[in-house]
């Protein structure tokens, strides 16, 4: 079946960033995980592409790498093992057309190994300076646990902050969800207008 498009944000985010990506493009993972992300940008850029995957645990770049091999997926890729808030440490200035944070925890892994407010912000300033112009910056936020809560409101401080010349920001937010429950994930969506 395909994907519910509104009901599991990292699809929905994937489905928007696809739009903007082709064959031959550079593209970062910045928090790499168990590789999903890694491999459905990998199946945008093709073999003529890059595309860089962040992560500070050795055994998830591990992981990403198996989930490649497993699909058979052969474009290149530079595999990061460091924060994503060094990402001009690796990737120029206006070099990338796409760039996908999925904030959180490694699924499966250490809870405590989260991604930070700081860092997620500096990586996200990163982020905005490596894009080229036209290209698209996804974060997929989880305001459900303390860290993530945190990390929404800093992010959307930041966008709400950017010149309207420059950037368009977009925030997706469920409604009618996370009632009584956990509070559901919200993706925030930046482009470079110039
Ligand atoms: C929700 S998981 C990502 C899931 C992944 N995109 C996937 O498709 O499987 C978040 C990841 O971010 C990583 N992370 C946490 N802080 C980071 C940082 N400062 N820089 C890069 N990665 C970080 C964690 O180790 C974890 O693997």
């Amino acid at each position: 079946m395909q994907d519910n498009l509104i009901v599991r944000t990292t699809a929905f985010a994937a489905h928007v960033v696809s739009a903007y990506l082709k064959e031959g493009d550079r593209a970062v993972d910045a928090t790499c995980g168990n590789g999903k992300d890694t491999l459905f940008l990998c199946g945008r850029v093709g073999k003529t592409g890059l595309v860089y995957a962040f992560d500070i645990q050795k055994q998830a770049l591990e992981k990403a790498r198996r989930t490649l091999e497993t699909a058979g997926e052969t474009a290149k890729v530079k595999w990061i093992l460091d924060s994503h808030q060094n990402l001009l440490d690796y990737v120029q200035a206006q070099e990338v057309q796409a760039v996908l944070f999925n904030l959180g925890y490694l699924p499966g892994g250490d809870k405590q190994v989260t991604t930070r407010r700081e860092s997620t912000l500096e990586g996200a300033r990163a982020a905005l300076e490596a894009l080229k112009r036209g290209g698209i910056l996804s974060l997929v936020m989880y305001p459900g646990h303390p860290q993530g809560s945190l990390e929404r409101l800093a992010l959307l401080e930041m966008a709400r902050s950017l010149d309207p010349k420059r950037f368009h920001c977009q925030h997706v937010s469920p409604v009618n969800q996370g009632e009584g429950k956990i509070l559901p994930p919200e993706v925030l969506f930046i482009t470079k207008k110039i």
